[in-house]
C-alpha cells in the first residue's frame, strides 16, 4: 500500500516540478487516501474499469479524463453542464467506479514530461532530436530528406498500425518534424502547430487529429502537411513506461498493471 502523497511526490520529482497541474491528482474516490492495487492506463474507460474490478485493482491511475465534456469539471470552453454527470457515457463510468469501489487518479501533462514524449520520440527512431522542450512540449526531430510518404510508412509500421491520414504532398521532401504529442493535433490546439512552424518544421507528426485542423495543415507553412496518428497509440508508449517506473519506485509496495485498451473505432473500406 501506498500513500497518495507518496505518489504525488513520484510524479513531482520526475517531472521536476513543485505542484501538480489543476487537472491532476485526485479526481474520484480513494477517500481514504491510499492505494494497494493499481491499474494504469491511458484513459478510465469502460473498458478499463472493468479490467481494474476484474485484477481485484482499487485504483485507476489514468492520464486522460475521466468525463466529458472535455475537461470536466473544468471545462476550457464554456460552462460544465449541470447534468455532465447523468450523460450516459459518464454515468455507465461512474457506476462501474462506485460499483466496484475503484478510485481515479489522473497525471495529465506531467505524465507527457516524465514518460509520453521521450517514448515516442525513442520508438518511432526518425532521427535526431535537436529541440526538447519540456516545459512547452516541443520536440523537434531531423532527418535526411524524405518523402512524407516514406515517413508515414515508418510511423504506421513502428506504432503497428494499419492506416494513417496524412496531409500534403505524398513526394514532398521533408526533414524537420515537429512532434505534437497526444490531442495537440485537434482543431482546439492548432497554436501548437503554428508554434512548430515558426521553428522551420516542414512537417507535422501529429497524435490524434480532426478534419478541422487538417484544413489548417494544409494551409499552414510550406505546405508540407502532417501526419496523422492516434491519441491512445501515440501515449500509450509513455504510459507503459510510467507504469514500469512506478512499479519500479514501489517495488512490494504496490501491485500494479498496465492496460493498453484498444481504439474505439474500427476501419471499414
Ligand atoms: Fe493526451
Amino acid at each position: 500500500m501506498i500513500k497518495l502523497t507518496d505518489l504525488e511526490n513520484f510524479i513531482l520529482k520526475a517531472a521536476g516540478r513543485k505542484k501538480l497541474n489543476h487537472d491532476e491528482g485526485r479526481i474520484f474516490g480513494l477517500t481514504n487516501e491510499t492505494i494497494k492495487k493499481a491499474v494504469v492506463c491511458w484513459m478510465p474507460n469502460g473498458d478499463a474499469i472493468e479490467f481494474a474490478a476484474e485484477i481485484g485493482a482499487d485504483a485507476i491511475i489514468c492520464h486522460e479524463s475521466l468525463f466529458y465534456p472535455y475537461d470536466a469539471p473544468q471545462v476550457v470552453y464554456g460552462e460544465v453542464p449541470k447534468d455532465y454527470l447523468s450523460w450516459s457515457a459518464n454515468a455507465k463510468r461512474l457506476n462501474l467506479l462506485v460499483k466496484h469501489d475503484i478510485g481515479v487518479y489522473r497525471i495529465h501533462v506531467n505524465m507527457d514530461r516524465i514518460s509520453n514524449c521521450d517514448a515516442l520520440v525513442n520508438l518511432l527512431k526518425l532521427g535526431k532530436l535537436v529541440h526538447r522542450d519540456l516545459e512547452k512540449l516541443h520536440y523537434i526531430v531531423e532527418f535526411p530528406p524524405q518523402t512524407l510518404d516514406k515517413l508515414a510508412s515508418q510511423i504506421k509500421a513502428r506504432l503497428n498500425m494499419k492506416q494513417l491520414w496524412t496531409v500534403g504532398p505524398r513526394d514532398k521532401k521533408v526533414r524537420r518534424a515537429g512532434m505534437i504529442f497526444g490531442g495537440g493535433g485537434l482543431f482546439t490546439n492548432v497554436f501548437w502547430a503554428e508554434e512548430f512552424i515558426s521553428m522551420g518544421c516542414d512537417v507535422l507528426v501529429c497524435g490524434e487529429s480532426d478534419e478541422y485542423a487538417m484544413e489548417y495543415f494544409k494551409d499552414a507553412g510550406a505546405g508540407a502537411g502532417a501526419i496523422v496518428t492516434s491519441h491512445r497509440l501515440s501515449e500509450n508508449p509513455g504510459v507503459e513506461q510510467f507504469a514500469n517506473s512506478l512499479s519500479k519506485r514501489f517495488k512490494g509496495h504496490l501491485k500494479l498493471q498496465y492496460f493498453a485498451g484498444a481504439l474505439p473505432n474500427q476501419t471499414h473500406e
